[in-house]
C-alpha cells in the first residue's frame, strides 16, 4: 500500500509539466564509473553548489528527496518516514558513496524504493518521452552531494 502510494505520487511528479529545466540538461545520463559502492569522480567534472542543494532537497515535488527522507531543519510535516534520516549522512558516508546512491541506489539494492536519478533508465518501465532521460541533470545531482557531504553528525 505505502509503495502504490509512493508509486503514485512519484508518476505524478515526473509527469508534471514542471519540467521546464530538464530542456536545458543533456539528452542521456553522463557517463560515470563506479569503483566499489561509489562514484568517486563528479559527473561531468564540475562540483556543486551546497546552497543549491538544500534548496533542491526543500523542493518537494522535483527533488522527491522528502517525500521519503528525513532532512535537519525541514518542517515537521515535510519529514518522510520511509528512508533513514539524512541527518548526519556527511559523518556515515564519503561523498562519492553518496553520489551513487542518488545516481542509482538500485545498483546496490534492487528493491529499493528510491528513485532512480541519473542511471540509464531500465526501457521496460519507462514511457518512451522518457527513455535515456535522467530524472536530475549531473549539475542537480552535484549541487545535491555537496549539501549532503556537510551533513555531519
Ligand atoms: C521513494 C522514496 C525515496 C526517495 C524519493 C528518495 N529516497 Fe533516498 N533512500 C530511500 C530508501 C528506502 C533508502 C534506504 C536504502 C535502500 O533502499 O536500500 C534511501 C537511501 C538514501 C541514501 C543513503 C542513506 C544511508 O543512510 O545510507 C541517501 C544519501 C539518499 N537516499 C539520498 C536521497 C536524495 C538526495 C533524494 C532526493 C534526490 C532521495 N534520497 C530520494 C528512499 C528514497
Amino acid at each position: 500500500m505505502r509503495q502504490a502510494l509512493v508509486g503514485a505520487a512519484l508518476a505524478l511528479a515526473c509527469g508534471g509539466t514542471g519540467n521546464a529545466a530538464r530542456a536545458e540538461e543533456p539528452a542521456g545520463p553522463e557517463r560515470y564509473v563506479v569503483t566499489g559502492d561509489a562514484i568517486i569522480e563528479p559527473l561531468a567534472g564540475r562540483r556543486g553548489d551546497a546552497a543549491l542543494g538544500q534548496a533542491l532537497i526543500g523542493e518537494r515535488h522535483r527533488s522527491l528527496c522528502i517525500l521519503c527522507h528525513a532532512v535537519p531543519g525541514g518542517a515537521a510535516q515535510l519529514q518522510g518516514t520511509l528512508a533513514p534520516s539524512l541527518t548526519g549522512i556527511g559523518s556515515r558516508l564519503d561523498e562519492g558513496q553518496i553520489r551513487l546512491r542518488i545516481v542509482d541506489m538500485k545498483r546496490l539494492n534492487p528493491e529499493s524504493l528510491m528513485p532512480t536519478y541519473h542511471a540509464p533508465p531500465d526501457g521496460a518501465r519507462i514511457a518512451p518521452a522518457w527513455q535515456g532521460k535522467p530524472v536530475l541533470g549531473a549539475a542537480e545531482i552535484e549541487h545535491l552531494v555537496a549539501y549532503l557531504v556537510t551533513l555531519k553528525e
